[in-house]
């Protein structure tokens, strides 16, 4: 099959990087693609986000199905175009993309049916949400409503700085049309796990779990980032509590989608709290492979991922046999110095070693500059994942190869998989 790639950061030189060990993929492309990904598909200009461009570059090529990777292009309503120019596509369409679009659409769709997820207020003024902070106490919960790129949720100690918040979103336009709605929820304690799914519409099949790591900073200190490290699978997560994700989330999601008249061909993204007394809270939803989840999850899942998306866009997910992880995955993201603040770009990069066993390096703030030279264009610049036995033997993997990479101000987390490994002497 000639399959392309829409995106370009280190979630989809993941994917690409699956595809192309696949048994069923003749040709890959990838738009717009990365360095990295260069040397395993062609990549194209072009903006994911444009649905035209999009159906008309896959025309071209004679694509049979389209993975969209990020979350953007599928809430423009690119995998509606490409299904109505009848090639295969992974990804919701705009109604289903709702789920990650709009906090307010999904807060609703899981109180209707059914889903946990903390009490919230929906608020479009400044009175409404001084109403919703009066009701609750500190840490405060504050969300944009659309699509913020990573820097819509705000966890807030005092009531000051949550209407500050509010105030700067509503007259200020501090994230634009995003935060035009807000959302003002319980802040819910707990231990946090990432659960991917990919779905048919029909049958939900579960990915390796994993945990993410947000802060910027070790100890989980300095600002929210899209992500510093991730690890998978996670120890702790059992059958037991996948059958539980599995009942209480992810069929009444699918059920309640289709009581919706939502069609839905894509990846569940479910960020789940795991609360002191054992009960499941749903964070969010998002309609994509998680970044760097899936720079962890793709190289554990042991089943051919081209079989697997094909089984997804043709409906028949429920006939597929589905393998566990064997090996663990830990990753870490290295990013520009000053992330997810300001930070300077064009910064050559230098990787010792092509090739290390048991190691990936997924690029995703990279460039070739008018030289040819590998330099810094983005936040975060590279994941560099490790796959062992064991955590900590992913953990020693990939370290060792992050310290064969350097380029100016690089900063990454040392303490990726920290907590699992001392919960779990793994
Ligand atoms: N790593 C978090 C996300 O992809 O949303």
């Amino acid at each position: 099959m000639r399959i392309m790639v829409l995106g370009g950061g280190g979630r989809e030189h993941a994917v690409v990087h699956s595809f192309s060990k696949s048994s069923i993929v003749t040709k890959l492309h990838c738009c717009p693609g990365n360095p990295g990904i260069t040397k395993l598909a062609v990549c194209h200009e072009g903006d994911p986000s444009n649905p035209l461009q999009m159906t008309s570059l896959c025309k071209r090529l004679d694509i049979d199905l389209v993975f969209i990777g990020p979350e953007s292009p599928l809430v423009a309503g690119t995998a509606d175009a490409l299904r109505e120019a009848g090639i295969l596509v992974m990804g919701p369409g705009k109604l289903g993309a709702q789920l990650e679009g709009s906090k307010v659409f999904s807060k609703k769709f899981m109180e209707k049916h059914g889903i946990p997820t903390s009490s919230f207020d929906c608020c479009g003024n400044i009175d409404e949400c001084k109403k919703a902070l009066d009701k609750r106490s500190a840490p405060y919960v504050v969300k944009a409503d659309g699509l913020a790129a990573g820097k819509g949720a705000f966890l807030l100690d005092t009531y000051e700085e949550a209407m500050t918040i509010c105030s700067m979103m509503l007259d200020d336009m501090l994230l634009g049309s995003a935060g035009k709605n807000i959302i003002i929820e319980d802040f819910v304690e707990g231990l946090e796990v990432t659960i991917l799914a990919i779905t048919d519409g029909a049958t939900v099949r579960i990915l390796p779990s994993s945990q993410d790591h947000k802060r910027a900073l070790d100890g989980d200190k300095g600002n929210n980032t899209g992500g510093m490290g991730a690890y998978s699978p996670v120890p702790w997560v059992d059958d037991e509590f996948i059958k539980k994700v599995e009942d209480v989330v992810l069929t009444p999601t699918l059920e309640g989608l289709k009581k919706e008249n939502i069609p839905f061909c894509g990846v569940i993204y479910a960020g789940i709290m795991i609360k002191p007394n054992g009960s499941l809270s749903v964070l969010e939803y998002n309609v994509r492979l998680g970044d760097p989840e899936a720079q962890v999850v793709l190289p554990v899942f042991t089943g051919d991922f081209g079989e697997a998306i094909f089984a997804c866009c043709k409906g028949t997910l429920a006939d597929l046999d589905w393998p566990s992880p064997e090996r663990v995955a830990l990753g870490v993201v290295i990013a520009s110095g000053g992330y997810p603040d300001k930070y300077q770009t064009g910064y050559e990069i230098v990787i010792h070693d092509e090739e290390v066993q048991d190691t990936y390096i997924y690029h995703a703030g990279t460039a070739r500059d008018s030289k040819g030279t590998l330099v810094t264009s983005g936040g975060r610049v590279l994941t560099v994942v490790g796959i062992g036995a064991t955590l900590k033997e992913a953990k020693k993997l990939a370290y060792e190869r992050v310290n064969t990479v350097y380029f100016k101000d690089a900063h990454f987390r040392k303490d990726i998989g920290d907590k699992s490994l001392k919960e779990d002497s793994l």
